[in-house]
């Protein structure tokens, strides 16, 4: 198939372009930096040409909110648009889990408002809600460390390593389109403050904060997967013995 990766040369994208590839399929990134631009909608006929799926693994170039929600919200329009124009059959898009569950946090509420424009846009679609990745709890505990302190709460989060997502992502774009959301978590829950003694650095004290998640305040268990979710098979534990290494 040939599946076009919008943020393809980003974090997750570029993992996933490769894990498309190495299933044999035509994997194309479009971003910016390859001439693309969801945004402005430059160079998007001709990448869509011919595509059978379209991932959006895009991030926001801002934390403004309202930057940030119209960055996803005509992203999605202009992705969506385009890809109906050009038969494109499915369109995926990254989401997060426990969004509206967590609508203290700004970047949630622009991340809802990209799952809106999906859900509105003329091509069948499945929204994959992830959990937060392994590789982006490094930047949770540096948002909450004050000189030797990381105050931490025991807000649940359900990680997940980039290497299980991509994969499963891949499985998504090979498949139907659910018209809906599903869920790709790790296979355990963990509280950010116990995470915190395993990932702080020496020297560094766990403490207790009451808001932990980039100054939001958000319920104990919200960014917890639901009952129907795909657990990917790679621990915490598993995951930072191959970082070690
Ligand atoms: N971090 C987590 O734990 C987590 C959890 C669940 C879901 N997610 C979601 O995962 C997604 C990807 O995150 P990431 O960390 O992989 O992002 P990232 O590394 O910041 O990469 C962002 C990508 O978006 C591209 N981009 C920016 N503006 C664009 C535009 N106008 N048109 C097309 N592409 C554009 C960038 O292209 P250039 O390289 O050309 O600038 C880059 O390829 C985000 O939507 C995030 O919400 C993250």
């Amino acid at each position: 198939m040939r599946i076009v990766v919008a943020g393809g040369t980003g974090q997750t994208g570029r993992l996933l372009v490769e894990a498309l590839r190495s299933r044999g399929h035509e994997a194309v990134p479009a971003s910016p930096s390859t001439g693309v631009n969801a945004f402005t909608g430059d160079g998007l006929e001709q990448v869509l040409t011919g595509t059978d799926v379209v991932i959006d693994v895009t991030n926001a170039p801002t934390a403004d909110e309202a930057e940030a929600t119209e960055f996803f919200r005509v992203s999605s329009e202009n992705l969506t648009n385009a890809g109906a124009k050009a038969g494109v059959r499915h369109h995926v898009v990254l989401s997060i889990i426990g969004l509206e569950r967590a609508s203290d946090l700004a970047y949630y509420r622009a991340k809802l408002a990209q799952e809106v424009a999906v859900r509105s846009g003329g091509v069948p679609y499945t929204i994959v809600r992830a959990a937060q990745f392994f590789e982006f709890l490094d930047t949770i505990l540096q948002a909450n460390t004050r000189d030797d302190e990381v105050a931490l709460a025991p807000v649940r989060v359900q990680p997940i390593a980039l290497s299980d997502l991509v994969e499963r992502l891949a499985v998504i774009a090979e498949s139907d389109p659910v018209g809906g959301t599903v869920e790709v978590a790790g296979p355990e829950a963990l509280a950010l403050d116990e995470i915190g003694r395993r990932l702080a650095a020496p020297g560094l004290r766990v403490t207790s904060g009451d808001r932990p998640f980039f100054g939001a305040d958000i319920p104990l268990d919200a960014l917890v997967a639901g009952p129907s979710a795909y657990l990917a098979p790679t621990t915490l534990d598993t995951w930072l013995a191959g970082r070690r290494r």
